[in-house]
C-alpha cells in the first residue's frame, strides 16, 4: 500500500502593520472600485522596520514546534523570492530562533512564487525515502514594488509554515503533478534591485498560459477530472487573478463558467489573501489555510492546487482533506495574526517602504516596532542580528 504523505500542520504569520486600499486610493486618486472589485484587494500587510522574511518565517513555524517538538524534523526548506542574502540560507536564522537540533539539513529554494510548491514536493520525496522523518517547509515573502507603480496595490507580506510527514492530519498530497515551464520575462528582480520589475498585462497572460500548460500535463499524467475537485487553491497575487485563472481553466476544458459555480469553488480560498495582499511563495498556502479554516466539512474532498511562479514555472496537483482535520486547525490564531495588525496611514506606509538597512558595515539598531515574538534587532559588520522579544 502506498504511503499517505502530506501536510500534517500549517500555521501562518503576517506583518505588524496594515494599509487599507482606501488609503492608497486616496493618495493616488484611484476609484476604490478598481481595488475592491477590479483586483479584489481590500488591504495589504506591511512589515515593521524590525521584521523581515526570517522573523515572519520563525513566527509561523514556532507554533508547529510547540505542538510537535523537533525530534522528527531533519530538514528545513525555506522558499522565498525576497531573500536577504545571496549565500546564507535564511532558514539557518530560523533554525536557530526556533531551536531546531544541529542534526538538520537547511536550504533555501527560489523560483518566484512557485518555490514553496517545489519545497513541498521535495519534502514529500524525502518523507517517502524515510517515513520516520518530517520536513519543515516554510514559505516567507515580503512583496515590494516601486511606489506609485501599478504593482503597488498588489503588495503584501506573510509566511506559511507546514510540517510534512506520513499520515498527515490535514491534507494528503497526491500524485501526479502537472508541470509547466516557459522562459518569459513577466516579473523579475535583478540582484541590484530591492523592488520587483513586472510587465503587468504580460504577467497575467503568462499565468493563464501556465494554467493551460499544467492542466494539459496533469490530465496526460492521468490526474483527476475537473469535476472531482471540491475547491481550487490558486496562487493569488491579487484575488481576482484566481477568478480569471479558474474561468480560463473551465473555458479550456469546455465547461460552464457560471459565476456561482466559480465562486463556490474559490470564494473561501480568497479570504486571507484579500486582506494580506500578495505574499508570493506563501499565497497559495494562505488560500489553503483560508479554505480549511472556513469550509463546513471537507473530509475526503479533493482540493486542486495551482502554483505559479513568474519566469515561469507552474504546477497543478491535488490534495485530499483527511478525516478529523478540523481538530488540528489554527483558525483562531490565523484570525488573530490578521486582526492584530495596526493600521498605518499612507505616509507611515511610505516611510516603511523606503526604510533600508544601512549598508556601511557599521553598528545600527533597528527601530523597535514589531509586537511579534521575533525581531531583527539591527545589523553590525554586515551581519543581521535577530532576537526573541
Ligand atoms: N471598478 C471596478 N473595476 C475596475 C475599476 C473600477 N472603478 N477600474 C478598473 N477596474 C478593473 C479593470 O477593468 C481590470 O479588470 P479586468 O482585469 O477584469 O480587465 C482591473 O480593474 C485592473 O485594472 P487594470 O488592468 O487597468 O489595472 P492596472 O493596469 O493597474 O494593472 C495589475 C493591474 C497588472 C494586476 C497590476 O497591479 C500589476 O502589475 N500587479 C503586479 C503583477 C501581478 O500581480 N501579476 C499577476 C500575474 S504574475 C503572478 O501571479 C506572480 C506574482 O505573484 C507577481
Amino acid at each position: 500500500m502506498s504511503l499517505s504523505i502530506g501536510i500534517h500542520d500549517l500555521s501562518l504569520a503576517t506583518g505588524e502593520f496594515v494599509l487599507p486600499h482606501t488609503a492608497l486610493a486616496a493618495h493616488n486618486g484611484t476609484d476604490i472600485g478598481k481595488y475592491h472589485v477590479g483586483i479584489g484587494q481590500e488591504s495589504m500587510s506591511v512589515t515593521a522596520a524590525d521584521e523581515d522574511i526570517v522573523t515572519l518565517a520563525a513566527t509561523a513555524a514556532a507554533p508547529l514546534i510547540a505542538r510537535h517538538g523537533t525530534d522528527r524534523i531533519r530538514t528545513l526548506v525555506l522558499a522565498t523570492e525576497s531573500s536577504i542574502d545571496q549565500a546564507k540560507a535564511a532558514g539557518i536564522y530560523v533554525h536557530s530562533l526556533i531551536g531546531l537540533p544541529s542534526a538538520t539539513r537547511v536550504v533555501e529554494l527560489k523560483q518566484a512564487c512557485y518555490g514553496a510548491t517545489a519545497a513541498l514536493q521535495f519534502a514529500v520525496g524525502l518523507v517517502r525515502r524515510d517515513p520516520a522523518q518530517q520536513v519543515l517547509v516554510i514559505a516567507s515573502d515580503v512583496s515590494r514594488y516601486d511606489l506609485d507603480s501599478p504593482g503597488e496595490a498588489t503588495q503584501g507580506a506573510a509566511a506559511v509554515a507546514m510540517l510534512v510527514g506520513v499520515d498527515p492530519a490535514l491534507v494528503r498530497i497526491e500524485d501526479p503533478s502537472g508541470l509547466y515551464t516557459a522562459d518569459v520575462m513577466d516579473f523579475w528582480r535583478p540582484n541590484y534591485r530591492d523592488t520587483a520589475l513586472v510587465d503587468g498585462q504580460e504577467s497575467v497572460g503568462a499565468y493563464l498560459q501556465a494554467v493551460e500548460g499544467t492542466w494539459k500535463d496533469y490530465t496526460e499524467q492521468g490526474g483527476r477530472t475537473l469535476e472531482e475537485f471540491a475547491a481550487f487553491c490558486y496562487h493569488q497575487p491579487f484575488t481576482k487573478m484566481a477568478y480569471k485563472a479558474h474561468r480560463h481553466l473551465l473555458n479550456y476544458c469546455g465547461l460552464d463558467t457560471d459565476p456561482d459555480t466559480v465562486t463556490a469553488a474559490l470564494g473561501q480560498t480568497t479570504a486571507y489573501n484579500r486582506v494580506i495582499g500578495n505574499s508570493y511563495t506563501a499565497s497559495v498556502y494562505l488560500a489553503l489555510a483560508a479554505l480549511l479554516d472556513q469550509a463546513d466539512d471537507l473530509t475526503g474532498k479533493s482540493v486542486g492546487f495551482l502554483s505559479y511562479g513568474s519566469g515561469s514555472v507552474a504546477e497543478f496537483f491535488a490534495g485530499t482533506v483527511v478525516a478529523g482535520y478540523s481538530n488540528h486547525l489554527r483558525t483562531d490564531a490565523h484570525h488573530e495574526a490578521i486582526t492584530r495588525r495596526t493600521e498605518v496611514d499612507y505616509a507611515a506606509y511610505r516611510a516603511l517602504h523606503e526604510h533600508r538597512l544601512p549598508a556601511d558595515g557599521g553598528d545600527h539598531a533597528t527601530p523597535a516596532q514589531t509586537t511579534g515574538p521575533y525581531r531583527l534587532a539591527g545589523i553590525s559588520g554586515h551581519k543581521r542580528l535577530y532576537t526573541t522579544r
